[in-house]
């Protein structure tokens, strides 16, 4: 495709970074915004002028300008939507989680091989900086055998924000509450740097919010390599702690926070790489801790996706790489309600 990629963004929460990162691309256009709430889409017109408006998503749909289509909407609705456009011949950009069961992801999986368009999903925290060099000692074996990692999400959210979006914390529409909504980031993460899940032993529960599923997870994670990971979500940490990453094998240990170095210990290590490391690798993704519009880091995704549909080769996430996360979400969920660890193929 020689023109640059018409855009458009569904659900204007989180969307309005998509929409903000499609105007600032140099490969697209930013061609329409579609929500329920009209003043939401008041305000895209007024920062970006020209942009078309709609409430109805179908109708946005017969927009033939239009090549690609972001999906931001509650994550319930999102292989719904993400169908729809894809039969609507447009390529889909979807955040995560890609849908809140593997069922619903993988109509989104099948519509894509169907139809031979493009689908991304959304985990952008798979750019940050800290995850090339960590995954480059975890997989070059710097840090020898993997026997341990150690990941916690200890966030907080206030009463107000459950209250708000209406459909964050319930079963139906956000799938699950600190696991699913906050933390799937961290376990894509996990399973990223860790391999394959063999095994899940999990309690959950509800501590400070008035929501139906859960603002706790505790998880014991046994992987098909033989190592070991502890997994613990929480909307209730006050003010908004931490995204704990740490791996451990027989000849290193790393410890990061979001995209922050804060341990990079290698047995023979050259003298005085630890600490250019902790100085190179020191970000700022932590902040979405306490704050939720504090998320970072779609430009580079929105820009992957533009370029995947222009130079037509895969997006950076494929919808089957995104349901990984989702299947231990909700093993999680199942453990922690039977009491009985849940085993994977
Ligand atoms: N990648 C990240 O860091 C990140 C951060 C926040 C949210 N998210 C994800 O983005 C999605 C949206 O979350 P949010 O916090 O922005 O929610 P939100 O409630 O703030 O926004 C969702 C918007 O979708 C609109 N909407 C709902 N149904 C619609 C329909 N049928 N047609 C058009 N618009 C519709 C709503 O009016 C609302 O404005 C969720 O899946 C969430 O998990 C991702």
């Amino acid at each position: 495709m020689s023109k640059k990629a018409g855009y458009a963004v569904v659900g204007l929460g989180v969307g309005v970074n998509h929409v903000d990162a499609a105007a600032k691309s140099e490969r697209a256009d930013l061609i329409a915004v579609c929500d329920l709430i009209q003043e939401k889409l008041d305000k895209i017109s007024e920062k970006y002028p020209g942009t078309l408006t709609y409430l109805d998503f179908d109708e946005m749909l017969k927009n033939p300008d239009i090549d690609i289509v972001s999906i931001c909407v509650p994550s319930g609705m999102h292989a719904d939507l993400a169908v729809r456009a894809l039969e609507a011949g447009k390529n889909v950009l979807v955040e995560k989680p890609i849908d809140i069961t593997v069922e619903a992801a993988m109509r989104i999986e099948e519509a894509r091989v169907r139809t031979g368009l493009k689908a991304g999903v959304i985990h952008q925290n798979r750019n940050n900086a800290d995850m090339a060099p960590i995954l480059d000692a975890v997989r070059s074996g710097r840090i020898g055998d993997v026997y341990y990692g150690d990941f916690e999400v200890k966030w907080f959210r206030t009463q107000q924000y459950y209250d708000d979006g209406g459909w964050r914390g319930t079963w139906e529409m956000d799938g699950g509450g600190s696991l699913m909504n906050q933390a799937v980031h961290t376990v894509d993460l996990m399973q990223w740097i860790m391999g394959d899940v063999k095994a899940v032993t999990s309690k959950m529960g509800i501590y400070n919010h008035k929501i139906s599923t859960e603002d706790f997870t505790a998880s014991l994670v046994e992987f098909k390599s033989g190592a070991v990971a502890t997994f613990v979500s929480t909307t209730c940490a006050y003010p908004g702690l931490n995204t704990g990453i740490k791996v451990y094998g027989t000849k290193g240990s790393i410890e990061a926070n979001g995209d922050t170095l804060e341990m990079w210990k290698i047995e023979g290590a050259p003298e005085g790489e630890e600490e250019e490391m902790l100085k190179q690798y020191s970000g700022n993704s932590a902040a979405a801790a306490l704050d939720p519009t504090l998320c970072t880091g779609h430009a580079s995704m929105v820009e992957d996706m533009i370029a995947a549909v222009l130079d037509d080769r895969d997006p950076q996430i494929l919808p089957l790489e995104a349901i990984k996360s989702v299947r231990i979400v909700n093993a999680v969920y199942e453990s922690a309600r039977t009491g009985k660890p849940v085993i994977f193929d």
